[in-house]
């Protein structure tokens, strides 16, 4: 596997993977690979011909309260786990690299971004837009693979292609992957780490609540009573708060009362000793 930190490098060396036709996937992430980040590889691996991974702790998508200092960075752990699974190119840059002096641009997607995590982290989607946006000129693949773990900012991502024309001629295809979960339900994620074992062993409550919140809601129980008591529960397990804990359209994200016939998704966010913690799941209208 070849590493480049600097554009230059990058675009020699993916002019190059590029020379025979070869289709080009890009797995974007911020390092702290897990078992979830691999499961993009291997999908992007089954569908393209080389796979270009990023890692790129993105500070513009941090707000000031946030754990950018503290987010876990491993950069020669994750460089193993990558070239094990077969991944052609890494593409690590500074900082600097991404954000040189005098970079002003910022990409904001109304709609899709403004409820849900884009309530409690403002300018959080406004981040995650601008430096998906570089890495996909930069890169210019043929398909991107992001996890359904991140269910708002994968329709926020959609949205920005669509309308910035990215999907041609280069992102022929913005795939979602279904989230991996640990063997009790918990939803991978780089920030489970940070769980003490008691909030860890509390946390599985979240996936379990909501499904039991889902049986009900497809069984035709009123949506608002019973995310009332999904909320109750993930309280009473030990949760500090609970963010939102909304049905929503899955493609619009906005919030139903009642389900409508088209598909709709169950979104939670909720704080466990210093974690947030998000997940989503389908709900059968
Ligand atoms: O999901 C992530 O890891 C990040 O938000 C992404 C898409 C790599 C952008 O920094």
């Amino acid at each position: 596997m070849q590493t480049a930190t600097t554009l230059d490098v990058l675009r020699t060396s993916i002019a190059k993977l590029r020379e025979n036709g070869a289709r080009i996937g890009l797995v974007p992430t911020m390092g702290a690979l897990h078992e979830g980040h691999l499961t993009l590889i291997r999908r992007a691996r089954e569908e393209c011909d080389s796979v270009v991974a990023s890692i790129f702790v993105n500070p513009t998508q941090f707000g000031p309260n946030e754990d950018l200092d503290a987010y876990p960075r491993q950069l020669a752990e994750d460089a193993a786990m990558l070239e094990a699974e077969g991944c052609a190119f890494l593409w690590a840059p500074e900082p600097q690299e991404m954000y040189p002096d005098g970079f002003v641009t910022s990409i904001s997607v109304s709609g899709v971004s403004e409820g849900l995590c884009g309530a409690a982290r403002p300018g959080h989607f406004d981040g995650v837009a601008t430096v998906v946006n570089k890495l996909f000129n930069q890169v210019a693949p043929d398909m991107a693979f992001f996890g359904e773990k991140d269910f708002q900012q994968l329709a926020v991502i959609r949205a920005m292609a669509r309308d910035l024309d990215l999907t041609r001629p280069h992102v022929h295809s913005i795939v979602g992957v279904p989230t991996v979960r640990e063997s009790d339900g918990l939803a991978m994620s780089s920030r489970n780490r940070y769980l003490s074992e008691g909030d860890r062993a509390a946390a599985t409550t979240l996936p379990q609540s909501m499904k039991t919140a889902i049986a009900r809601i497809e069984d035709g129980e009123p949506v608002a009573p019973v995310l009332a008591a999904l909320e109750g529960e993930l309280l009473q397990a030990g949760f500090a708060s609970v963010d939102y804990a909304v049905l929503a359209d899955s493609a619009s994200l906005a919030p139903l009362e009642r389900l409508s016939g088209s598909p709709a998704r169950l979104l939670v966010a909720a704080r466990i000793g210093t974690t947030r913690l998000i997940d989503n799941m389908a709900v059968c209208a």
